[in-house]
């Protein structure tokens, strides 16, 4: 399909937005909500994807076929976390990697922390979605990829990715992963807000600054348009709020000619994060990646300790206030704790201060540099501990700073 380039006329926009920019592929009208044809002469069917009703980001996709031909819905099932701990008041350790391998990509999503405002889940699927698509209505989905590779498919186009990557799927957005081959590690936050990019790093038009760890380089966009043209039976399990609806729709969802917008699913990935450094420690805001609401995330990289030549590159102790800290080990040495596997998730709490263990800061002091991947999630409300995520617990971690 030829790209048709699209001059954006008429007044400013002055919403703020903290997303990627306007971008478009494929063939679409010189206009919204005029006719547009196929070769045949029949319409293309036009759907506007808009978020906050009409009133923020939105995209306009044209089908070969009405996205709306619902064939049958069967009944519905629940997927809502088995909480076992309600409120946590302890320091926590999981090892995300005892998360066991399942073939199928929604049975491998295991719910570990959850609240009101995201859900932090882990999967090791092993096995493409070949058999139906997913949607998750309430949620905008960030799947950190640990470990895997292949491609995020949507009507919006083909989105290759890779080990380290972040993918960002806005909410109500149909997809299917095909994965390369079956060694997959997932880290799933499942947002019930829309994940920005933090508003300090954006101008007003939403153009990333130059003090922002990451550019609009940095961030890709949907790569190719595959059209379908079929019309069958085609299943779409649809999640909201804790239910699965299996849909059978009559069209093919990725049978997209064009689209335009400023709304659709991309890929950031940690590799591409530049740290922030300076003489002293730098606080954790300075690795944040995404905002959203009541809940932030970080990328933690390899980068240069503190300069200052008494620096003491380890994190001080910080008193949790309003912060439910969970960091998710991806590569490397950690400095400031023992016993660090990939895959493991900690949970510092509200209402418990944390900080290195013991001997972790003598030990920095000197250190030049750090080679650490990790991905934080903060809520500022507390989270909620699953009965899975027990099962991989190590029971004794709030314990390990006593000498
Ligand atoms: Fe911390």
């Amino acid at each position: 399909m030829g790209i048709i380039c699209v001059t954006v006329t008429g007044f400013p926009v002055i919403k703020i937005t903290y997303m990627p920019h306007y971008y478009s592929l494929g063939k679409i009208p010189k206009k919204r909500h005029i006719q547009f044809r196929k070769d045949d002469g029949t319409l293309y069917a036009e759907q506007l994807v808009s978020t906050e009703g009409f009133s923020d980001l939105y995209s306009n996709t044209y089908h070969n076929f009405p996205p709306t031909a619902i064939k049958n819905i069967g009944k519905e099932w629940s997927v809502k976390p088995d909480i076992a701990v309600d409120n946590n008041m302890q320091h926590r350790s999981f090892q995300g990697f005892q998360a066991p391998k399942t073939e199928d990509y929604l049975e491998s999503r295991i719910p570990v922390l959850v609240n009101n405002d995201c859900y932090i889940s882990l999967a090791a699927p092993t096995k493409s979605m070949t058999t139906y698509f997913f949607k998750n209505t309430m949620a905008t989905e960030m799947i950190f990829v640990h470990e895997g590779s292949g491609v995020l498919h949507t009507m919006y186009g083909e989105l290759p990715f890779r080990q380290g990557d972040h993918l960002i799927i806005p909410m109500s957005t149909t997809y299917q992963l095909e994965f390369a081959d079956e060694n997959n590690r997932l880290f799933i936050v499942e947002s019930f807000s829309h994940m920005r990019f933090p508003k300090r790093y954006t101008n007003d038009q939403g153009q990333l600054l130059e003090h922002s760890p990451f550019c609009e380089r940095d961030i890709r966009k949907p790569e190719r348009l595959n059209p379908k043209d079929e019309k069958g039976d085609f299943k779409i399990l649809i999640k909201k709020n804790d239910y699965i609806f299996p849909y059978t729709y009559a069209n093919h969802p990725f049978d997209v000619v064009g689209w335009d917008g400023y709304l659709y699913p991309y890929a950031f990935s940690i590799y591409d994060f530049e740290p922030i450094t300076g003489r002293i420690h730098q606080p954790p805001p300075v690795h944040q990646t995404w905002e959203a609401r009541n809940f932030v995330t970080c990328a933690f990289v390899p980068r240069l300790y503190d300069y200052h030549p008494q620096a003491i590159p380890a994190p001080y102790n910080h008193a949790n206030v309003e912060s439910d800290e969970v960091l998710y080990y991806v590569e490397g040495d950690f400095m400031s704790r023992k016993h660090v596997e990939r895959g493991m998730i900690t949970l510092h709490p509200i209402g418990i201060p944390h900080g290195p263990h013991p001997g972790a800061v003598e030990k920095s002091i000197g250190k030049l540099e750090t080679k650490e991947y990790a991905v934080m999630v903060d809520t500022f409300k507390p989270l909620h501990i699953t009965r899975q995520a027990l099962e991989f617990e190590d029971k004794d971690y709030y314990k390990s700073w006593i000498d």
